[in-house]
């Protein structure tokens, strides 16, 4: 089973979510061999819950979730909310690391609130610091260095075999690379055993882009 996660940002508004969610639903065959995880920002996932509903190996997660679990906390987005919702969710974005201070503390209680409400985190990692202070926790594990992330520079794919070989993780951990992936380069990655997927930003943003990737499995 192969993971296609796409990264939406901070990117796209209703009328543009309908758009491409309609397309991608005309474009895409049966997922038989690939789970594919569509990440948009949080007013747009119950529209795409609301059309995926009943379409085999196609889910909605969130970006990221509140590191409160509810109360007074204004503007806040719960992992409480999210149930329901969502089956899966990003956390420790590099993103939200660098420009919301995320630490890993932050981020292991994100993950522990995730998994009290059912949601599935996909815990991003940018090195091995990271991964040492997630580690027992993580079952979807995204590598992601920072210098390949929409940079249009995707790191080597024997570059981010040996990385996954430091981490010693367990057979049934699933190791996903992201940054600059394309559907020019993605073949490249899928050709090893060792990567079991991506999680795309750029070329996630454009049905057919996303779609391209997403056959090459
Ligand atoms: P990119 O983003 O594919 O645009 O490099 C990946 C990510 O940040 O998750």
């Amino acid at each position: 089973m192969k993971y296609f996660i796409a990264n939406w940002k901070a990117n796209k508004n209703l009328s543009q979510t309908q758009d491409y969610i309609n397309k991608f639903l005309e474009i895409v065959g049966m997922l038989e061999q690939s789970k594919v995880i569509i990440c948009p920002p949080y007013p747009l996932i119950s529209s795409i819950k609301e059309k995926i509903a009943g379409k085999n190996n196609l889910y909605v997660g969130s970006q990221d979730l509140s590191v409160f679990e509810e109360g007074s906390y204004t503007g806040e987005v719960t992992a409480k909310t999210l149930q329901g919702l969502v089956d899966f969710v990003i956390l420790g974005h590099s993103e939200r690391r660098k420009n919301f201070n995320e630490t890993q503390e932050t981020i292991a209680k994100k993950v522990t609130l995730a998994k009290k409400y059912q949601i599935e985190p996909i815990i991003c990692i940018r090195n091995i610091e990271d991964w040492q202070a997630i580690r027992d926790q993580a079952k979807i594990v995204a590598y992601e260095p920072v210098a390949a992330i929409g940079t249009g520079m995707n790191e080597d794919p024997k570059k981010v075999t040996d990385f996954k070989k430091t981490l010693n993780l367990k057979p049934e951990t699933v190791f996903i690379y992201g940054g600059s992936v394309k559907s020019d380069n993605a073949n490249s990655y899928l050709g090893t055993k060792e990567i079991d997927g991506f999680l795309i930003g750029g070329a996630s943003l454009d049905p057919e882009n996303f779609k391209k990737i997403i056959e090459l499995a």
